[in-house]
């Protein structure tokens, strides 16, 4: 029987070739998978037309929209996962995803092989064969454009020779990637670190300088989950979606980042999550109000912890799944709602409510009506001090500063 390999296909120029490029290289029949993770843009069908014309034996597209949103994004809202304290993981949410829907594609088609066009440069190539590695060790993963040559300049001869129906001209001078979570950016001028990012690198949100009235906006939550916008209650996928076009349209989420990438260079990146950030942002003071304190504080670690894995490509990892138990744990106070402005490129919290508040005005208060014993706090603030004390009275003692 004629080998088989399932490649992860965009419809785009590279993963286009790709197909005719790897038939080429291994004999192997090739079928596209093409899965649809909210990056919008052209019509699955359209893409599937494109993968047949380009000599794809099979083509599937998934709708995983519900999938990614459900299974990816709300996850990785409960832990408030930020890559360096900025990034929302966009690109690094959606691989996992993309690897299931190619591992079952191999399975039903009794493919051995899985192909990936990403670069030798990049995160993605890790993510995806370390996602697979972990779900189908038995499989084999090839990567055209990292591993025989199959270059931008070959790849558009290649094109051009087998006459694949690609328009090379209307190419954008920018790497894009872009799904339910947000967008990213880069190559072309922005390679420069000090070029500003100009208003055509933006497609999810308006610019936050042009005057404009605010919205505003109440975010209920259930669980660390966001349900009703405004009180209607709606499904996590639509909540991210109505939420990128209102925050989309103060400009909210716009990121201009150099990071470090798991290859070691660091890089430029432009993004843009206005969904994201918004609910990240209400998430946040969510728990800030429902999560207890030390719980709170561990919980931010465990935050940052889970953005590294998930960004270094190891989603379906031992301690990334440990994690997640413990997030969701964490969030199971997290319940009520937050008021959010957004505006001129920010989202700010103005104002929060919960049953399950933590918050206690009688304690909290300066007015009348106060229930916090002031008179324990002279003893507390003794104890919690011992020990630098003592220890500043040895060092006094022996002239050094220990
Ligand atoms: N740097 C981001 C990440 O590693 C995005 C990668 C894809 N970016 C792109 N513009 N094609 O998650």
């Amino acid at each position: 029987m004629t080998e088989r390999v399932v490649l992860a296909y965009s419809g785009g120029l590279d993963t286009s070739v790709a197909i005719g490029w790897i038939a080429d290289q291994t004999g192997a029949e090739v079928i596209a998978v093409a899965v649809d993770v909210g990056q919008g843009g052209e019509d699955l069908d359209t893409i599937r037309a494109r993968a047949l014309a380009c000599g794809a034996v099979e083509a599937e597209v998934a709708d995983a929209r519900t999938e990614f949103a459900e299974g990816y994004c709300r996850p990785a809202l409960a832990a408030n996962a930020l890559y360096m304290d900025r990034y929302p993981l966009v690109s690094a949410l959606s691989r996992p995803v993309i690897v299931e829907h190619m591992v079952a594609a191999a399975r039903r088609h009794g493919a051995g092989i899985l192909a990936h066009g990403c670069t030798g440069k990049g995160n993605d190539q890790v993510r995806f064969e370390v996602g697979i590695g972990a779900l189908a060790p038995d499989v084999r993963v090839i990567a055209p454009v990292r591993d025989s040559g199959m270059t931008r300049d070959k790849a558009i001869a290649f094109a051009e020779e087998r006459g694949l129906p690609i328009d090379v001209s209307r190419r954008s001078p920018y790497s894009i990637d872009q799904n339910l979570w947000g967008r990213a950016v880069e190559t072309g001028f922005l390679e420069d670190i000090w070029n500003a990012p100009t208003e055509d690198v933006y497609a999810y949100t308006a610019d936050p300088s042009v005057p404009r009235p605010a919205d505003e906006v109440v975010v209920g939550f259930e669980a660390g989950v966001p349900v009703s916008l405004d009180g209607v209650r709606l499904p996590f996928l639509d909540v991210v979606t109505q939420m990128n076009r209102r925050a989309g349209a103060q400009g909210v989420g716009r990121l201009d980042m150099v990071e470090d990438r798991l290859v070691g260079i660091k890089s430029r990146e432009v993004y843009e999550a206005p969904g994201a950030i918004a609910l990240i942002t209400a998430h946040q003071e969510l728990e800030n109000v429902t999560v207890e304190r030390d719980l709170a504080r561990f919980k931010r670690t465990a935050s940052q912890r889970w953005a590294e894995l998930v960004y270094d490509g190891l989603w379906f990892s031992p301690l990334k799944r440990a994690l997640d138990a413990f997030v969701e744990q964490a969030n199971q106070a997290v319940n009520g709602e937050v008021r959010l402005v957004l505006h001129a490129g920010r989202a700010v919290v103005t104002g929060r409510r919960s049953e399950d508040s933590l918050y206690d005005y009688d304690l909290a208060t300066y007015d009348t009506g106060d229930q916090f014993d002031q008179s324990l706090a002279k003893g507390f603030v003794e104890l919690w001090g011992l020990p630098s004390r003592i220890a500043a009275r040895r060092d006094q003692r022996r002239g050094t500063n220990a």
